[in-house]
């Protein structure tokens, strides 16, 4: 198929956008690299063996969306590109709305002008705040706790609105857990602008040296170690759940909601005994004060995905720490080296 993804040069994106081309699609990039480089591109095509076509521009930018529309006769989007800092949504709360609400509203406009119906949608387990069950299925109440997750939860509605008006539309809404990791090949990876907010990108920073150390936000939690737990499934698993979601939308137009998690829940202290197996160095590291929003447990419930998308994640944590040291060691200041 000729698809846009948006968001393309971003960490989620760029793996997605390698795994759309080893299936045999045809991608255009459109990305304003407010959080991504021009040097992930040129990864990308170093892993996929022919330079991506990219457009650099807002998704609120009409007039630049209809004209690639116009331009290119697309036959689905996945759409990735998005403001993600729970934390940072708190603060600029209007941004987070303008660009993930907006702008998706946007986007979904021009879709339907040109009359472009398929879309796999960007969710987030953050839609869930804190689970009444655990693990958590697609069945579970939404309650999200910051501006972020609430973005991402009235684009949902908006989908369902827009697929209840008119069952001609095929619609994928993918709630990631936590995407971690890095491509195998070691030359494409998560690279956050200033200091990481996420614990993977962090530990890989330590490991290398840009950072003294990490700090463990508590270890009183009601854990067996006491460290929280989550969810955390390699993004090139993530990546494939696109391809396999995109393939299910095929068959019929629809409205689906999946889960992309491992289902296994994994503590701090699990994830830093993991990467120093993988990097075969200890991780200096000291406890510190919880962080504010954060829960004790997150884990996926992914039997929906296994069943209906035909998806089942392949790699584990430890895994996980090797491509993820790979990737850092190789580029210790990220796309910037
Ligand atoms: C994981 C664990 C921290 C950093 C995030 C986003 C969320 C979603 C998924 C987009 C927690 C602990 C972390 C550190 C630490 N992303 N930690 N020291 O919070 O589960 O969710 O990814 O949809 O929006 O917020 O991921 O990596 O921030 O934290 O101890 O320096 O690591 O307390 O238990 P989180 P995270």
């Amino acid at each position: 198929m000729n698809i846009l993804v948006t968001g393309g040069a971003g960490y989620i994106g760029g793996h997605t956008v390698v795994e759309l081309l080893a299936a045999g699609h045809r991608v255009v990039v459109l990305d304003d690299l407010s959080n991504s480089s021009p040097a992930a591109l040129t990864a990308i095509g170093a892993i996929a063996g022919a330079p991506i076509p990219f457009v650099e521009g807002d998704i609120a930018d009409r007039d630049l969306l209809d004209e690639v529309f116009q331009r290119e006769g697309f036959e689905a989007v996945i759409h990735l590109a998005a403001s993600k800092a729970a934390g940072e949504s708190v603060a600029q709360p209007l941004r987070y709305y303008q660009n993930n609400v907006g702008g998706t509203t946007c986007l979904l406009a021009c879709m339907a002008s040109h009359g472009v119906k398929t879309i796999v949608f960007s969710s987030s387990a953050a839609v869930y705040g804190e689970p009444a069950t655990m693990p958590i299925g697609e069945d579970c109440p939404t309650a999200p706790v910051s501006p972020y997750g609430r973005t991402k939860l009235f684009v949902e509605e908006l989908l369902r609105d827009i697929h209840a008006a008119d069952g001609a539309w095929r619609i994928e809404i993918l709630r990631y857990f936590n995407a971690v990791g890095a491509h195998p090949s070691g030359l494409l990876g998560e690279d956050p602008s200033g200091e990481p907010g996420n614990l993977m990108p962090y530990i890989g920073q330590v490991a290398v040296g840009r950072r003294d150390s990490l700090a463990v936000f508590d270890n009183d939690y009601p854990t067996p170690d006491g460290t929280c737990i989550r969810d955390y499934v390699h993004v090139v698993d993530l990546a494939r759940g696109h391809v396999k979601a995109l393939e299910m939308l095929r068959d019929r137009p629809r409205l689906a909601i999946h889960n992309l998690g491992s289902g296994h829940g994994s503590s701090v202290m699990e994830v830093i005994r993991a990467f120093e197996a993988a990097s075969g160095k200890p991780l200096p590291h000291r406890i510190a004060a919880r962080r504010r929003g954060d829960m004790a447990i997150c884990y996926a419930d992914p039997s929906l995905a296994r069943e209906q998308l035909d998806w089942t994640p392949q790699y584990d944590l430890g895994r996980i720490c090797e491509d993820l040291w790979r990737w850092q060691r190789n580029h210790p200041h990220g796309f910037r080296d």
